[in-house]
């Protein structure tokens, strides 16, 4: 394995949901600049043929609102499709034909986890592991023995250094941004741990709910489908000790080490909850007890944030679509002058969607004779122009070799192990309506003075 440039992508997974939100516009962003100029081979189960393919393509792209022609001339040549049996590696041989004299592919699978074994290893018996690089979605695993297991068997065919666990938050600006904000801005870091913060706080609040994805998500649930993994990398992001060493092996342990000291989650510090009417959604289980909802409380269990916690929630269906990540810094005190009610807690906020902003809440004199207080935003709205999808970042990175935004396997298992028991402990399944801010238990495991609700209407132009 060499840190050379992929010279070919072998996409699995290209019809489906994930391919038509991001992958394509992402395969598009990545030909217009230039850096996916080798083959394209996307690999389903369905004998559909190429032209289809480039059909459904062009659709996603075009949903966008990024597609221009001359760019699209250019993915279209490359690309073409390739029908393969998973039961049937023999199969695999027509990706290797459709490869061509490419010898360092990339094969990006996106599927569920219990079929990466099989794809490795058909890819290796047809000669596309040796020298090639192998990008698997999330989640890796279904707890922690299971993605020790995976690791293991992906190992015989793709070496570690060849294989990226892919986790799209770790690809997104806004979540990048966390690192470089604490590092350029030595004013924040000065307070940054259990002497002034007095808790982290992250709503990760969708909208909707699960239509067309019941199958997969109802095997997963909440914590497996984005907490697990992408909410814990923010936590890493945000906790973690900023590395004193450039480069990407210093980053990407410093997010290690930070989830090596996330305590085991309590069971008791876990509510659960199902939005009413989802066992109704076509493709799930009529007496499923998936959670569709997860709020919980987490330690981290070093001399900076001993005793800080951090609250975590996140829900399909719920009031509205925005994830904030908020560190809320003790409040003064006493009496500020002679105002007698308490003043608000500064609170710094990364807004990481559905816009990119940093807001800092602070407290200033409200106009008049009182001496009141009013607490007030600086709200710091980042320019998207220029900006990379994750998915764009992410692929674009692997096809040059670059893990740094990827998980490793170690950061894969400790946050498992953060989960692992409290998942297995069956947790009670509340219930909560559809648009709600999630059950009224979620308030058991809740900030003082309780959950912060993202608001949308200030987003950023
Ligand atoms: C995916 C989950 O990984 O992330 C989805 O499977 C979730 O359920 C999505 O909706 C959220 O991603 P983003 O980038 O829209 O916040």
């Amino acid at each position: 394995m060499t840190s050379s440039r992929s010279d070919a992508l072998i996409f699995f997974g290209a019809t489906g949901d994930l391919a038509h939100k991001q992958i394509w516009p992402a395969l598009f962003a990545l030909t217009k600049s230039g850096r996916l100029d080798f083959p394209v081979i996307a690999v389903g189960r369905k004998d559909i043929g190429s032209d289809a393919i480039r059909k459904k393509a062009k659709e996603s792209i075009e949903e966008s609102g990024h597609f221009d022609a001359e760019t699209f001339e250019r993915l279209s040549k490359r690309l073409s499709y390739v029908a393969v049996d998973y039961e049937r590696p023999e199969t695999f041989d027509a990706i290797k034909q459709a490869v061509g004299t490419a010898s360092r592919p990339l094969s990006y699978v996106a599927l569920p986890p219990d079929i990466f074994e099989r794809v490795a290893a058909n890819l290796a018996q047809a000669g596309l592991a040796e020298g090639g690089r192998l990008v698997v979605e999330k989640p890796f695993g279904h707890d922690g023995p299971s993605a020790k297991a995976l690791s293991e068997a992906l190992y015989r065919y793709f070496p570690e250094p060849a294989l990226f666990r892919i986790d799209h938050y770790l690809g997104k600006e806004q979540v990048e941004n966390i690192v470089y904000f604490r590092a350029a801005n030595p004013l924040f870091e000065a307070v940054w741990s259990r002497e002034q913060v007095a808790c982290v706080e992250i709503t990760m609040a969708e909208s909707f709910g699960v239509k067309g994805r019941a199958e997969f998500y109802d095997e997963v649930g909440a914590i497996r489908d984005v907490v697990q993994n992408h909410l814990l990398e923010v936590v890493a992001c945000l906790a973690m000790e900023l590395p004193s060493e450039r480069g990407s092996v210093a980053l990407r342990g410093a997010r290690t080490r930070l989830l090596g000291r996330v305590s085991a989650l309590e069971p008791s510090d876990l509510i659960r909850a199902q939005v009413r009417g989802y066992t109704n959604e076509e493709g799930v289980a009529k007496d499923s007890r998936t959670e569709t909802f997860a709020a919980l409380r987490l330690f981290v269990d070093s001399p900076r944030w001993q005793g800080v916690p951090f609250y975590i929630r996140t829900g399909k269906s719920l009031a509205v679509s925005a994830t904030d990540a908020l560190v809320r810094f003790k409040a003064a005190g006493g009496p500020v002058l002679d105002d007698q009610r308490p003043p608000a807690q500064n609170t710094l906020r990364f807004r990481l969607s559905p816009d990119d902003q940093v807001a800092l809440k602070t407290n200033v004199r409200a106009p008049g004779d009182a001496e009141r207080g009013q607490a007030s935003e600086l709200v710091l709205c980042r320019s998207s122009a220029g900006a990379l999808s994750p998915y764009e970042r992410l692929l674009g990175d692997a096809l040059e070799g670059d893990a740094t935004l990827y998980a490793e396997r170690q950061a894969v298992e400790e946050s498992w192990r953060v989960f692992d028991a409290a998942l297995a402990s069956q947790s009670e399944l509340f219930e909560y309506d559809e648009g709600s801010w999630g059950p009224e238990e979620a308030a058991r495991v809740a900030p003082d003075g309780g959950w912060t609700n993202p608001t949308v209407g200030d987003k950023c132009a």
